[in-house]
């Protein structure tokens, strides 16, 4: 701080004390409840106020902050002052949707979490996991860990890594193995990564379990809890280092956005990168990888997620009901083979899911609630299910999840049909696999609608 003019230090001063402000505001809203949380934020009467008085947050579509004068441009640049400087790096509309995911998803935990936005899920699968890749003589023959049910974009990602980087891509082909974990960990690992509840296969993982793994061996463990959501789990809490999401889904439910994010707990386990990285990654990868290789969101786009989240809880609520009724359904119907959802009993990880999942500030019964995704295989083979995919009248057919609107796939030839041959077979996919999103309709009439397709089979 010596180095800079007085002036300079004088807009430091400032940041710390809008800093100071943020952070009192911050831990006000650890205190509240989920559902206060997505609906407020960190946007408070304070906000408003700067804000001509409005009690939703704006959108600001402009690409840059004017400063008051060089020195305040300087500290701004210098990262030495809250500042949104250029939209490519951040924007406020953006900081209130970062604020509110990193709350929701630290719901619980007890420590500081930041969040990251990017344009995509793809984005912060990338940015969450390449800055582990950097080259460092001291570790030379990098290897990552990955949990091989995982969606189709994240296993040609990690393919890519392996073909183009000269890095070890060692997948753990049943995730609730343990020991295949333990085999594949070592000291060379770059990374651990896995998928709860996977897309589309559902599979869960002993999260606690595998993070001690990671751990042990000086690796971050990064969850992708999409599917999930802070509302039904929260890894953080559990031991992984690091969260993201594809916010695309169930958290912009409406359909109009395209985002991703990338939450950190702070002091990450890594055994490279500089120590600011290690400190807080949803920080390091905004003012540094982010901001020079621009994957950025749209405001537009943070202020429709911003309004979908404040629903998260309660849309969960209702969409976990119908998707484990349409799940008992689909499991007494003689044209399916078997059904997977992480909330029946008979489900592989079920023991796990129960362990891990449940609604956020519900107990009981009422807490009981394992998302809106699940997946079937319809008898009959390949031709029988797309019969039964062809035959449905409400139920769209996309390679879309998360909507209000039920939506269903056949992952084989769409979400994951650039896995190659073999890879196939890694992942755990089956030609005759269904993946259906449960929307927010009637379950009776996403009953009714299944029914009449596989009616022939
Ligand atoms: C679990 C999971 N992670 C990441 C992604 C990628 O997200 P996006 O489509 O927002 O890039 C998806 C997309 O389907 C997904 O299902």
């Amino acid at each position: 701080m010596d180095s800079y003019s007085l002036s300079v230090q004088a807009y430091i001063e400032q940041g710390r004390q809008i800093m100071e402000r943020d952070q009192k505001q911050r831990s006000l809203m650890r205190g509240k409840k989920f559902d206060t949380i997505a609906v407020h934020g960190l946007y408070d009467m304070q906000s408003a106020l700067a804000n001509q008085g409005s009690i939703i947050e704006p959108a600001f579509l402009s690409t840059a902050q004017h400063f008051d004068n060089s020195d305040h441009m300087e500290a701004a640049l210098a990262y030495l002052m809250p500042a949104w400087i250029y939209a490519r790096v951040t924007n406020p509309t953006l900081h209130y949707l970062e604020e509110t995911l990193a709350l929701l998803e630290g719901y619980g935990f007890d420590g500081e979490v930041t969040a990251h936005l990017t344009g995509s899920g793809m984005a912060a699968v990338f940015l969450g996991t390449n800055s582990f890749l950097m080259n460092d003589p001291a570790h030379p023959k990098p290897n990552i860990v990955a949990s091989a049910r995982c969606y189709g974009g994240t296993f040609t990602l990690f393919t890519r890594y392996a073909n183009e980087r000269g890095v070890e891509l060692r997948w753990v082909r049943d995730p609730l193995d343990l020991t295949e974990w333990a085999a594949k960990i070592d000291d060379e690992t770059r990374f651990v990564f896995g998928e709860m509840p996977a897309n589309p296969s559902l599979a869960v993982i002993d999260i606690k379990a595998v993070a001690d793994l990671a751990h042990a061996a000086g690796a971050p463990f990064i969850i992708d809890s999409t599917i999930a959501t802070p509302a039904l789990m929260r890894p953080l809490l559990h031991g992984a280092d690091l969260v993201i999401h594809s916010v695309s889904k169930s958290m912009a439910t409406s359909g109009f956005v395209i985002a991703g994010v990338v939450i950190s707990r702070s002091n990450i386990i890594s055994k490279v990168g500089p120590d600011e990285m290690r400190l807080n990654y949803a920080n390091y990868i905004k003012g540094y990888p982010h901001r020079d290789m621009g994957p950025t969101l749209n405001p537009l786009s943070a202020l429709l997620t911003i309004n979908d989240l404040r629903t998260l809880r309660s849309r969960t609520d209702i969409s976990s009901r119908t998707a484990m009724t349409v799940a008992q359904y689909l499991g007494s119907n003689p044209a399916v083979e078997s059904v997977q959802y992480p909330g029946l009993p008979g489900f592989p990880g079920y023991e796990t899911a129960v362990r891990y999942m449940e609604l956020v500030d519900a107990s009981g019964s009422e807490a009981a609630r394992f998302g809106y995704l699940l997946s079937f295989n319809v008898r009959g083979g390949a031709a029988a299910a797309r019969q039964v995919f062809d035959r449905l009248q409400m139920i769209f057919r996309a390679t879309d999840l998360g909507r209000v609107k039920s939506v269903a796939t056949i992952p084989m030839i769409s979400t994951h049909q650039q896995i190659s041959g073999s890879d196939k077979d890694i992942a755990g996919l089956q030609p005759n696999l269904i993946r259906l999103s449960v929307g927010l309709e009637h379950p009776d009439d996403i009953i009714a609608d299944l029914a009449q397709a596989l009616s022939l089979v």
